[in-house]
């Protein structure tokens, strides 16, 4: 009888609002939220209008995603598949915690989104709400219905008076493309063939390195408890320190990533991404880490982050294995607290300085000056001789 539609604003959002009602009889309750993608949402707030929807939902979330959300996986230094940064999958829990949060508040009982049937995206919305909500209603139009071409889907606009003005705003992309504060993504087009590169004017966040300053830039990060609190000494919120890294990192050329990625659903996908701040995000806070953490502990916590990308990746946010692992990180990061300097150079993040009042680095024992007495170098003789005892005793069998 009520479903909450993800809804941007868009031509394709709009048609699935009209599908709902037409198909189902059911209201739709529209639920539009800031990012950080870049985008005004009070045309959306005017498109439902003109829709004819009564209950509009428009909220900014950047501080609570970049927060609650980016800044938690970047203490674990999460990559998938050592190359992507997750800018997509962290924020599907996001929107699907909300569209949960106001089924229950308008008495919706079914949730409704724009992702199709062949990718990550409906999965992660998918088990968000069903972690959130287990009775739920999912209706995802793409599984559904038979508009699967550009042509039949502007025809189905025309017979069910969706205002023209939605169809000339701006001329369509010819890729797939989702932003937030994290990154912009790139799928399908020329894309598609994975031996084709990417012309120059697709990338919209970042100069390339080809074109970026001769004069490199400097930054301080300072962290605590792992997440980054201050640039060059001044306080910020988390979506101020991710726009401003956005910023500096894209007038720098870095960040941008070209990459074939296994999706859960078992295909390969090419993808091109955009992620300047979180590529310096990473670097730095291994850095930090590199000094204030504990070698075993350090080491730990990278054997597990695969995993934890994995469940990121495949929209298992809201599940128990995922928090349990996060409070681990959490606790490791205690003591991640201090400042690392950066220099950002034509596509390049290089770490030149790290400092720490919980510092482990310590520079009596790590000389190669005379320690006085500091580390005794006897002591390794015997270290090596027993660790080498089974090599050894191997060796002798002739093994
Ligand atoms: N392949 C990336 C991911 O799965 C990006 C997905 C982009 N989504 C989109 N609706 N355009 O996280
Ligand atoms: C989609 O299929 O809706 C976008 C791509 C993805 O979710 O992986």
């Amino acid at each position: 009888k009520k479903v909450v539609l993800a809804y941007s604003g868009g031509l394709d959002t709009s048609i699935i609002l009209r599908w709902l009602e037409d198909t189902y009889g059911c209201e739709v309750v529209t639920f539009t939220a800031d990012l950080g993608q870049g985008e005004e949402l009070e045309p959306a707030r005017a498109k439902a209008q003109a829709m004819g929807v009564k209950e509009i939902y428009i909220e900014d979330l950047r501080e609570e995603f970049v927060r609650d959300y980016v800044f938690p996986m970047f203490r674990a230094n999460t990559i998938y598949e050592g190359e992507y940064l997750l800018g997509t999958s962290i924020a599907r829990p996001l929107i699907a915690k909300r569209l949960i949060e106001i089924a229950n508040e308008t008495g919706a009982d079914a949730i409704s989104h724009g992702a199709t049937g062949k990718g990550n995206d409906q999965v992660r919305f998918e088990l968000g709400a069903y972690a959130l909500k287990p009775g739920v209603k999912v209706i995802a139009p793409w599984r559904e219905w038979d508009l699967l071409s550009r042509e039949k889907l502007m025809t189905y606009a025309e017979e069910h008076n969706i205002p023209v003005d939605f169809k000339k705003a701006g001329k369509k992309s010819p890729y797939s493309m989702d932003a937030n504060l994290l990154h912009i993504s790139y799928e399908g087009g020329i894309l598609e063939d994975p031996w084709a590169e990417p012309e120059e004017d697709m990338w919209r966040w970042s100069v390339s390195p080809e074109n970026a300053p001769n004069e490199p830039t400097y930054i301080e990060l300072t962290y605590e408890k792992g997440d980054i609190v201050a640039i060059d000494g001044e306080s910020l919120k988390a979506h101020e320190v991710l726009a401003k890294l956005n910023k500096l990192g894209g007038d720098n050329g870095i960040g941008r990533l070209d990459i074939v990625e296994n999706r859960y659903v078992g295909m390969k996908s090419r993808g091109a991404y955009e992620t300047p701040g979180g590529t310096i995000m990473m670097r730095a806070h291994r850095a930090i880490e590199s000094i204030t953490l504990d070698r075993e502990v350090a080491h730990l916590k990278d054997s597990v982050m695969p995993k934890y990308a994995e469940l990121i990746y495949n929209g298992y946010w809201w599940s128990p294995e995922r928090q349990m692992l996060q409070t681990m990180i959490d606790e490791s990061q205690s003591v991640v607290n201090g400042v690392v300097r950066v220099k950002l150079y034509k596509g390049n993040v290089t770490v030149v300085g790290r400092k720490s009042d919980d510092s482990l680095f310590d520079e009596k024992i790590a000389t190669f000056e005379d320690d006085a007495g500091a580390y005794d170098q006897k002591d390794a003789e015997g270290f090596i001789k027993l660790n080498a005892l089974r090599l050894r005793i191997a060796a002798q069998k002739g093994r």
